[in-house]
C-alpha cells in the first residue's frame, strides 16, 4: 500500500474508534471511505460488532455487501448516530467540498439524517478556502440543463461538464449530470451555497456547510489529528 492509501486507511482508522455497538451508520463514498468499510467489516466479523448501515451509493452499498455487511435503506433506519465519510477539500471550519466520486447528492442526504458526522482524509485535503484545488461538483437535472447552467454561471461560475471515458457527461447514480463550477477561492461558503441552494435544476452543490463535527486527517509521518471547527 502506498503512503497516501496508508494514510488514508490511518484516517478511517481513527474514525471506527468512534463507533459503537448497536449503531446506526452512513457509509461514505470514495477511496477512503473504501477503507472505513473495509475495517468495519474487519471488526464485524472478528469482534462481533453489531452495527446497522446504510450507504451514500451505489458503489458502497456493494462494496459493504460483498464483504458481508448487511445495506439498509436509510428511510427504514432512524436518525443516524453517525457518518462517516472523506471529502475533496477541508478548511479551518471544517466546510468541505465533497463529490469528486459524483455522490455528493446522496451522501448530503445521509450525514444530514445523522446526529454526528465526522470526516476521514489524508492532509492533501486540508485547505485555508474550499475552491482553492478542486471545483464544485453540482449534480443537475439533466431536462434543460444548459439553461440551469446560465443561471450558475450568472452567479460567477466558469462551468465543465465531467466526462466519462465514454466522452459522455458523468451521470450520478440518481440518473442526473455532474457538472464542475470553478469559481476560485471562496472565502463565504454559506453564502455561495445559499445562491446555488436557490437555483431551480441544481439539485445538489458539493459544499458542505457547518455539517462536520471533526475530521480525522492522517499526516505523512503516519501521526492522525482529530480536527475540529475553528
Ligand atoms: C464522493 O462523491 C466524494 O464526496 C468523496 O467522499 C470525496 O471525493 C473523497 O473521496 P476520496 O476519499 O476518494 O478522496
Amino acid at each position: 500500500m502506498d503512503s497516501l492509501e496508508s494514510a488514508k486507511r490511518l484516517a478511517a482508522a481513527a474514525a471506527l474508534e468512534l463507533v459503537e455497538e448497536g449503531m446506526q451508520l452512513g457509509l461514505g463514498t470514495g477511496s477512503t471511505a473504501r477503507h472505513l468499510v473495509q475495517l468495519l467489516a474487519e471488526r464485524i466479523h472478528t469482534r462481533g460488532l453489531r452495527v446497522e448501515c446504510c450507504a451514500t451509493s451505489r458503489d458502497t452499498a456493494d462494496l459493504a455487501r460483498s464483504l458481508g455487511i448487511e445495506i439498509h435503506d436509510l428511510d427504514d433506519l432512524g436518525p443516524l448516530d453517525l457518518a462517516i465519510d472523506g471529502a475533496d477539500e477541508i478548511d479551518p471550519k471544517l466546510h468541505l467540498v465533497k463529490g469528486g466520486g459524483a455522490a455528493h447528492f446522496r451522501e448530503k442526504i445521509v450525514e444530514k439524517a445523522a446526529k454526528r458526522f465526522a470526516v476521514i482524509a489524508d492532509s492533501t485535503k486540508i485547505v485555508t478556502a474550499l475552491g482553492t484545488t478542486r471545483k464544485i461538483p453540482l449534480e443537475i437535472l439533466p431536462f434543460a440543463w444548459r439553461t440551469t447552467c446560465r443561471h450558475i454561471e450568472a452567479i460567477g461560475a466558469k462551468l465543465q461538464p465531467r466526462l466519462g471515458k465514454d466522452g459522455e457527461v458523468i451521470h450520478t447514480d440518481n440518473g442526473n449530470l455532474i457538472i464542475d463550477a470553478d469559481f476560485g477561492p471562496i472565502h463565504d461558503p454559506a453564502t455561495l451555497a445559499v445562491k446555488l441552494d436557490s437555483v431551480t435544476g441544481l439539485l445538489e452543490h458539493g459544499i458542505f456547510v457547518g455539517m462536520a463535527e471533526v475530521a480525522f486527517v492522517a499526516y505523512p509521518d503516519g501521526s492522525v489529528k482529530a480536527l475540529r471547527p475553528v
